[in-house]
Order: structure tokens, then C-alpha cells, then sequence
């Protein structure tokens, strides 16, 4: 009986971890202060250049597509990232600011890409008996491991593209 408070903290401060929950909105770029911001005249352009490689037709990541307004509106899999009229409650908005580190958009690079190049070919002298390679001779020592991709990474976007961005849905998300 006792325990059950410490059971109940402990569960609620797994709950309270959620993705997009810890960031600090104030740290948010202020929106821009143009006016009749639009997807096709502002924001596409934005996205064509950072996002669309891995948000368009094509298995779109997370299943968001950024290529058209409507899509853009409906969201991914997990629902809508805009909420309209309020850009800075928007997922959208957070993971372009780069601000939560579990959702940044571009993501960004992942640091330490070293694949293990270490100590190769132990085959050296003669091992025979109990622990001969039964393969034979050809495995070959650690995978080629490379970066991963042969694109450079997608820019992130400035803060003022940011507050264009929320500027954007602040104002409807026309
Ligand atoms: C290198 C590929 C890549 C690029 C470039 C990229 N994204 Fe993503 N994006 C992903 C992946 C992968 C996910 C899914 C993450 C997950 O499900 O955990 C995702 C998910 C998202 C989500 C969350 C979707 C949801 O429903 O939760 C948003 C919002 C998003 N991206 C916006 C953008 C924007 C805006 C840009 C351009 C500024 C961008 N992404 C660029 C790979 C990318």
C-alpha cells in the first residue's frame, strides 16, 4: 500500500515526456510582419529547397507531404502539424525552429558516423586446430559503412523563414 505513490510519480513522469511537450515558445522566432503570407508565394519555395526530398510524393516521410497546401493542412500520420491561426502551437512550426531536439526539422546530422574500420583481418598466423575459420577465406572485416546518402544534408531554415512560416498559419494558412 505504501508504494503506491512512488508507483503513481513514476508513472506520471514517464507520461509527462512526450515529443514537443518541453520546448520554450518565447524562444520561438517572432512571426514576420508581412502581410499576406501565402503557401504558394511564400512558403513553398521553402520547403521545395529543404523539405521536399523527403516529404513529397514519393513514401513521404512521417506520411506528411509538403508539396501542396492541402497536404500540408492534413498533416501525417500522427494528425495535423498546423494549427491554424496559431503558428506557434503548431508541430510544424517547432520542428522548422529547431528548438526540440527529438523533432528537428531538416533532422539534423547525426554526429559520429564512424563506422568500426578498426582492427581488420585477424587471420594472421597459422591458426589451425580448434578455432580455424570454418568459412573459409572470404569474410570480409566490418561492412562498408558509409555516410549514409550521397546528398549533402537539407538546409535548415533561418530564423526569419521560421517567422515567415509562422507568420504564414498566424494568419490562416491561406
Ligand atoms: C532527410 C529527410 C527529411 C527532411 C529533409 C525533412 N524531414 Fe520532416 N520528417 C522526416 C522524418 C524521417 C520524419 C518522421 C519522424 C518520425 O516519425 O519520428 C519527419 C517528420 C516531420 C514532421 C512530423 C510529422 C508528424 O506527423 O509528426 C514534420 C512537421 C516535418 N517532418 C516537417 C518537415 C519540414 C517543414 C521540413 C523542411 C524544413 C522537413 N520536415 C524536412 C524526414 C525529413
Amino acid at each position: 500500500m505504501k508504494n503506491t505513490s512512488a508507483i503513481a510519480l513514476a508513472i506520471a513522469s514517464v507520461i509527462s515526456t512526450t515529443a514537443f511537450a518541453g520546448i520554450d515558445a518565447s524562444k520561438l522566432p517572432p512571426a514576420a510582419t508581412k502581410k499576406g503570407v501565402t503557401y504558394a508565394t511564400d512558403i513553398k519555395p521553402l520547403f521545395q529547397a529543404s523539405c521536399i526530398r523527403c516529404h513529397g510524393a514519393e513514401r513521404p516521410k512521417g506520411g506528411l507531404r509538403l508539396d501542396s497546401l492541402e497536404s500540408v493542412l492534413k498533416g501525417g500520420k500522427e494528425g495535423p502539424v498546423v494549427v491554424i491561426g496559431d503558428g506557434a502551437k503548431s508541430d510544424l512550426v517547432i520542428a522548422v525552429s529547431q528548438l526540440d531536439p527529438e523533432m528537428s526539422m531538416p533532422p539534423k546530422p547525426r554526429p559520429g558516423r564512424g563506422g568500426p574500420r578498426g582492427p581488420g583481418g585477424q587471420w594472421s598466423e597459422g591458426q589451425k586446430g580448434t578455432n580455424a575459420p570454418t568459412g573459409g577465406q572470404g569474410q570480409r572485416p566490418g561492412g562498408p559503412g558509409g555516410p549514409g546518402g550521397n546528398q549533402p544534408p537539407a538546409k535548415p531554415l533561418t530564423p526569419d523563414q521560421v517567422g515567415l512560416v509562422r507568420a504564414w498559419i498566424d494568419q490562416g494558412a491561406k
